[in-house]
């Protein structure tokens, strides 16, 4: 990188802005193209020592082709790979937002649930991206048996505008294939990692949905199923598929939902959803009669108020206080001798498992949230649940599967409409942008009750001077255009 007289970074043709952070192979940076002050890219820097390594070069780019191939409005897109010096990089679209480990960390921090019903919502939008990679085919029309790999939360962002993008299709295998040769690479990745995946066997599109699976958990959690206090433990868990009930942890989880988590975390993969597509209706299926459609608006306010500046101290909670303490049990002892018996059971309990905790982790765990709830009835909630975090709302059933339009709804750029937008003076930029949501609003209102579009699906749309990738968002609010093309 050279710095220039300005004080800027230079590094190639682009300037570098600020770090954005770092992860196992590589530093993401904000920056610009020096000569389009314009557009804004993320640029992943890949660490000098795994630069020098060809054998994992040239693997990095053979993905990092797959990876530009792929266009969709829930997957950051890819606009350019190289080397500067001795530098490879791989320069993407900046997502303005907070990426799902962030999110997390501040639910538990605030003591704040995410919805079902978001939660949903943000699971459907990954699904999407990753159905659509799974699907894809080269010009032979033979599958190109695409599988991310590393479905994480740090690979997941939500941008500020509500929509949810993955990160990072392809890097985990190079990742991968990095790690074998340098230790730590794979740290904190051991979590969200399939069982075939950590016994180091062949993956499929199914390590993806076991690992989505791992995310819905964490959504409504706001705990990863399997992560222990060592790497070797986590590794073991993931091996053996054994979790906590997730409604132990967090009581507002339907049923239907831990049904669709646990059919998700299947230890053997023939167990699990066959397909992203499966997945998906399942969870249509809970959201169309339980749990009510999530969308990119309320997405993006519940982000705002989640990092917005506290007016109050945050409520900090551990996951040992969800556990029954000591001092509960001088209350126990008030309900007579039932109740006794049944200090005394879990007192011994409680010690067993203490005995072999390195064992019996999982169990344990299972046995004290059961035995806790059981005790305080179902009716005591845990921990007070802002307003915010949503409880579940009664759900409006949804008749149709149509998508619908709001009044007005919002059309928002992404992807190469976005980059396309980008590199337009600001003038035309603002004409072509309200042209094209003017007559994509028209054209989608005229065809509603005559032409069915399915549900969250990208589309293409003929409107008057131009040729358009786009799709609308739940609950008609937001209409993604993620490309352009003039006729
Ligand atoms: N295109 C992007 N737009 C905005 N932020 C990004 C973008 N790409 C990455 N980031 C941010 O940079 C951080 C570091 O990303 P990076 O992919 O290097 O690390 P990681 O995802 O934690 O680990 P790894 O990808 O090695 O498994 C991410 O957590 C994310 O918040
Ligand atoms: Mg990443």
């Amino acid at each position: 990188m050279v710095k220039s007289a300005s004080g800027s970074k230079h590094f190639g043709k682009y300037v570098i802005e600020s770090k954005i952070g770092i992860g196992g192979m590589a530093e993401v940076y904000r920056a610009r193209l020096a000569n389009n002050e314009g557009s804004v890219f993320a640029i992943k820097k890949i660490l000098s020592h795994y630069s020098r390594d060809e054998n994992l070069i040239s693997m990095l780019v053979n993905e990092a082709k797959v990876s530009v191939s792929l266009r969709h409005p829930n997957i950051v897109p890819i606009y350019d790979f190289g080397r500067v010096g001795d530098s490879y990089y791989i320069a993407m679209e900046f997502v303005r937002g907070k990426n799902l480990k962030d999110i997390v960390q501040e639910c538990r921090r605030r003591g704040m649930w995410i919805s079902p019903k978001l939660a949903l919502f943000i699971m459907m939008e990954v699904l999407e991206a990753l159905a659509y990679a799974h699907n894809r085919r080269d010009n032979f029309n033979q599958p190109l048996e695409i599988v991310h790999r590393d479905v994480s939360p740090q690979n997941i962002m939500i941008s500020e505008s509500g929509s949810v993008k993955i990160l990072d299709f392809g890097i985990a295998k190079v990742r991968g294939k990095a790690a074998e040769t340098q230790t730590g690479i794979l740290k904190g990745k051991f979590g969200y990692m399939s069982p075939e995946q950590a016994k180091g066997k062949r993956v499929d599109a199914r390590t993806d949905i076991f690992s989505a699976g791992i995310l819905l958990y964490e959504m409504l959690t706001l705990e990863n199923p399997f992560l222990a206090d060592t790497e070797l433990e986590t590794l073991r868990n993931v091996k053996r598929a054994k979790y906590v009930n997730p409604r132990l942890l967090n009581k507002t989880i339907p049923k239907s939902i831990e049904k669709i988590i646990s059919k998700a975390l299947k230890k053997n993969r023939l167990g699990r959803y066959r397909t992203t597509e499966a997945f998906q209706r399942h969870i249509y299926k809970v959201q169309s009669n339980e749990v009510g459609f999530g969308g990119a608006t309320e997405l993006c306010n519940f982000i705002m108020a989640l990092f917005q500046t506290e007016t109050t101290p945050p409520k900090k909670f551990t996951l040992e206080e969800r556990i029954p303490e000591v001092s509960d049990v001088k209350l126990i002892e008030k309900g007579g001798v039932k109740r006794a018996v049944v200090v005394v059971s879990l007192l011994i309990v409680i010690v067993i498992c203490w005995s072999y905790r390195s064992h019996l982790s999982v169990m344990t765990r299972n046995v004290l949230l059961t035995a806790r709830n059981w005790f305080r009835g179902f009716t005591a909630s845990p921990r007070p649940l802002d307003s915010l975090g949503g409880q579940p709302e009664r759900v409006q059933r949804r008749t149709s599967t149509r998508p619908f339009l709001q009044e007005n709804p919002r059309v928002i750029f992404e992807g190469e409409a976005q980059a396309q937008l980008g590199r337009l003076p600001f003038e035309q930029f603002e004409t072509l942008r309200n042209d094209v949501a003017d007559k994509l609003i028209a054209y989608l209102k005229d065809r509603l009750d005559t032409k069915p579009y399915p549900y969250g699906r990208t589309q293409q749309a003929e409107i008057p001077g131009y040729h358009l990738t786009y799709r609308v968002f739940h609950q008609g609010e937001v209409i993604a255009v993620s490309a352009i093309h003039e006729k």
